[in-house]
């Protein structure tokens, strides 16, 4: 098996066993991670603060955008970039910010150009993933959105944090040269 086809069958594998967990292990998980992230960006002092929406039994964020907005922290979610392939940008999000779904059915802000955050004023970003190591590697839905976004992440002053399950973790991953690892992962 090559590399690539190693990856995919993490990818499946992983997925499979995420979509089975109960909505018991599901919630667990949350709240678990939800502390542990407020501890962080409490620590770190984020202010601007990149999230994602979950889907595909990724560990909900849900909790922490309510306690962020709450807290007076100036939220963001990723939106795919109309015209550059495969890149991502971060726009900001409210409680009444409009919502439309993008083609991989993920709710996205509608886009409105005077909303992006240019990543180098992101303090704290935190991204999904299917798969990761102790290394702290990380193997994501395998579009190379969050490579592209996390390039030179240390020249950019924000922290890149990768949230998941337990069960994403794989001994070792198979990486590519352009995947990029992660400041750290927050495990519920
Ligand atoms: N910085 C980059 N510049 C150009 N192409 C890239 C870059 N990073 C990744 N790619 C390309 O993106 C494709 C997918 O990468 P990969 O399989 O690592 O995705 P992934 O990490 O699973 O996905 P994601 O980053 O969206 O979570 C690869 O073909 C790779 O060549
Ligand atoms: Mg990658």
């Amino acid at each position: 098996m090559n590399i690539q086809q190693q990856r995919q069958q993490i990818r499946r594998q992983i997925r499979k066993t995420r979509t089975n967990l109960t909505a018991l292990q599901q919630q667990q998980a949350a709240e678990s991670v939800t502390q542990q992230a407020l501890d962080l960006i409490e620590q770190s002092q984020a202010k601007n603060i990149a999230l994602y929406f979950s889907f595909d039994g990724e560990i909900s964020t849900q909790p922490l955008i309510e306690t962020l907005w709450q807290q007076n922290k100036n939220l963001y979610l990723p939106v795919l970039h109309p015209f550059a392939k495969h890149h991502l940008l971060f726009l900001r999000y409210l409680p009444d910010t409009p919502m439309v779904q993008n083609h991989f059915g993920i709710w996205e802000p509608k886009l409105n150009v005077q909303h992006v955050l240019p990543l180098n004023e992101l303090d704290m970003l935190f991204t999904p993933l299917v798969a990761f190591d102790k290394q702290g590697n990380r193997l994501g839905m395998g579009g190379g959105f969050y490579d592209r976004t996390l390039q030179n992440w240390q020249q950019k002053s924000f922290l890149p944090i990768g949230l998941a399950h337990t069960c994403q973790q794989v001994e070792a991953l198979p990486i590519e040269h352009w995947d990029v690892p992660l400041f750290d992962i927050l495990v519920g």
